[in-house]
């Protein structure tokens, strides 16, 4: 690892300058001294300084296959000499075959003589609100259920189902949104304990139904592990409980799998899966492109094709994205990443929880695969959320060279989500350095 001059230091100093003058000053930058990466290669990053990192957060849970990698890359090239753009006016053959790909290892289910079909975008967001769209108009209803404490995105309908109110509060939605209790065992919002809780609040969502929507939903949307939430992971008997729900009430049910995709909890290739429940719809971004911008919805061919007036996307599955998510994808299953998250993943969650026993300030560590949160308290009997300590223990591993994320209602979980190629090597130095730092967030209480 390499520390850089001061020269470099001013060079971010300046970047940052000019940062503040022309963009909004809620665009969150990292860091009491924000860095610029400038280069990375499989699971490193090097910022501007040259000093080295390891990637434990991603570019947010996105980096999926690691940085610059070569097939990907070389794909990447090869496309962009021969044509970058041309709208889905045209036939685009990789946005096809990518199509075959996905709708073939998705986990929906339709009923016999219904396909499902896949629509491409450029965000997770975009992703979220086309499903909107489509559950929206197939269902004549703008009934929507959400979780509390989840996250969709920034647009007009994604952030108005968005139940953060650190996202969403000075959002005004065209969506009647009703919220339902996620299973966030360990600030459980109905003040039980699992499992003696008989997961009551996966139970709840037929009072919700009941008490605050007309019986006619047009879906309900969820992340199977609350990603910008804190990486809440509910207990396996939660989605099978309200997925039954939603049958009895005939509510389609949308997996937003932005974060959980692609192999990221290990378990399989979306993180739904994990729970052994079939979507009626998904949305997919993030990991699906390896820091290319793509989203997309898969679904239902009945609830997609609902849409009867014109729909387009003029860069949504252009032949650069979708070349670049096919590699992405050959990538993630040549090298068996989905189960490399699973091994190195079970690796570090052993050596975190050892750390949650030894660190009174460490809450609870939680996740699947390769996607671990650590919620930092004040100490573990009252469970006060330590934001600050967070934020140190992210400034700490930043010095030593380890790059991790922060989440949560109050911003006191660490995100881990390292590209799926880690080693327990990698992963061993993760814990080190979060050793280090929570001793230290530990000496200040
Ligand atoms: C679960 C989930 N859905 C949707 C989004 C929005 O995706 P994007 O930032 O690509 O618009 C995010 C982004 O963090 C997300 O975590």
């Amino acid at each position: 690892m390499t520390g850089g001059g001061a020269e470099f230091l001013d060079d971010a100093a300046e970047l940052l300058g000019r940062h503040r003058d022309v963009l909004p000053n809620w665009l969150a930058l990292y860091y009491k001294e924000p860095i610029e990466l400038v280069r990375g290669e499989g699971t490193r990053v090097w910022d501007s300084s040259g000093k080295e990192y390891l990637d434990f957060f991603g570019g947010i849970v996105t980096t999926i296959s690691g940085h610059a990698i070569d097939r990907i890359v070389d794909a990447l090239r090869e496309q962009a000499g021969k044509i970058a753009h041309t709208s889905t006016l045209y036939l685009i053959r990789p946005m096809v075959e990518l199509a075959e790909r996905l709708t073939a290892r998705s986990p929906i289910a339709p009923p016999d003589g219904v396909d499902v079909k896949a629509f491409f975008v450029g965000s997770g967001t975009e992703a979220v609100e086309a499903a909107l769209l489509f559950a929206t108009t197939w269902r004549r209803s703008n009934e929507i259920i959400a979780l509390r404490n989840s996250y969709h995105g920034r647009s007009f309908g994604a952030v108005g189902i968005t139940g953060n109110r650190g996202w969403s509060a000075t959002s005004f939605s065209p969506l009647n949104v009703s919220y339902a209790v996620p299973a966030y065992c360990y600030r459980c919002p109905l003040h039980l304990t699992y499992p003696e809780c008989g997961v009551a609040c996966a139970e709840d969502l037929r009072n919700v139904i009941e008490t605050t929507t007309s019986g006619e939903v047009a879906a309900m949307i969820a992340e199977p592990i609350q990603g910008v939430g804190g990486f809440v992971t509910p207990p396996p008997e939660y989605f099978p409980i309200v997925k039954g729900i939603l049958d009895e009430y005939g509510i389609p049910f949308i997996a937003d799998e932005v974060q959980t995709g692609f192999g990221r909890t290990g378990v399989t290739y979306w993180g739904i899966e994990g729970y052994d429940v079939q979507p009626d719809a998904m949305v997919i971004a993030k990991g699906h492109g390896n820091g290319m911008a793509i989203g997309a919805v898969l679904s239902r061919a009945d609830m997609m094709e609902s849409l009867k007036a014109n729909s387009i996307s003029t860069f949504g599955g252009n032949p650069l994205a979708t070349t670049f998510a096919l590699a992405n994808l050959d990538n993630i299953e040549e090298q068996d990443l989905q189960h490399n998250a699973r091994r190195v993943g079970k690796f570090l969650m052993d050596g975190l929880k050892e750390l949650e026993d030894r660190y009174d300030v460490v809450g609870e560590v939680r996740g699947k695969g390769l996607m671990l949160g650590v919620e930092m308290v004040r100490d573990g009997g009252s469970r006060e959320p330590h934001a600050e300590g967070a934020a140190q223990v992210m400034e700490v591993t930043k010095d030593r060279g380890v790059l991790v994320g922060k989440g949560g209602l109050y911003g006191n979980v660490l995100r881990l989500s390292p590209p799926l190629s880690i080693t327990e090597e990698d992963a061993a130095r993760a814990i080190e350095t979060l050793d280090v730092a929570f001793r230290e967030v530990q000496e200040k209480v």
